[in-house]
């Protein structure tokens, strides 16, 4: 956010006085002075003193989940040009972001938050939140493969920790198969390299929970918020 509006929504001044008393020298980032009024401020790190009085910003924190459809970058923006996610909720503060990602062709939960500490939660390896997918392959696994998923596979990014991998069925023309895979870790493309890794591409992936919360039926490509209990129970996590 620019430094001037980071002042003067957090009330301290009218946005005029504040580029008033920045072009005057009387702000300082992290201890040192600043000049320029769109001088770009973390709203989670940055430490901005207004004529000598630390500013606390009114932050209001946001959290909603968006069920992501295939086809679009998890990114806040993509230089090339390419749908991202962040078109999906273009409507709300640009202060938000996508919690972990998902990827181009991957479907499904997606969280925002412009809290950080959440964020950080959430994404710490050390809390093996449980997120689970269903999962379409090519072909039918057999039992052996499916067991060798279960138990951890070798993929580009290293072995996989043992995941729950339960078989839904099998398509009516016999060609793929669907399968719920729960896993905790976030190794990259992880569920299509672990399928890829027992010779059973991946067709279509969608994230349908992070620990208890579930997607539900919210429409592919719109966003709700999180209910109070929900964000509480995610922190908790
Ligand atoms: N595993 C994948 O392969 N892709 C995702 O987007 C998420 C998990």
């Amino acid at each position: 956010m620019r430094l001037e509006k980071y002042i003067a929504t957090s009330g301290i001044a009218s946005r005029r006085a504040v580029k008033k008393s920045i072009l005057a020298g009387a702000v300082t980032v992290n201890g040192e002075t600043v000049l320029v009024p769109g001088h770009p401020i973390n709203v989670e790190t940055d430490a901005v003193e207004f004529e000598g009085k630390r500013v606390e910003p009114l932050t209001e924190h946001i959290y909603l989940m968006l069920n992501k459809p295939s086809g679009c970058v998890t990114t806040r923006r993509d230089e090339r040009g390419r749908p991202t996610v962040m078109d999906l909720v273009a409507d709300l503060p640009d202060t938000i972001y996508p919690v972990g990602r998902l990827d181009l062709e991957t479907e499904g939960l997606l969280l925002f938050t412009n809290d950080g500490n959440f964020a950080y939660r959430l994404l710490h390896p050390s809390h093996e939140i449980e997120k689970t997918y269903l999962v379409w392959v090519k072909g039918v696994p057999s039992e052996e493969a499916v067991q060798r998923l279960r138990q951890g596979v070798t993929i580009p990014s290293g072995t996989t920790a043992p995941a729950k991998v339960k078989r839904l069925k099998v398509s009516k023309d016999g060609a793929s198969m669907k399968f719920e895979v729960v896993i905790h870790e976030g190794k990259k493309r992880q569920v299509r390299m672990m399928f890829k890794a027992v010779g059973h591409p991946v067709i279509r992936l969608k994230r349908i929970r992070i620990g208890n919360l579930g997607l539900g039926n919210l429409p592919s490509g719109q966003y709700r918020f999180l209910t109070s209990e929900e964000i509480s129970e995610l922190m908790m996590l």
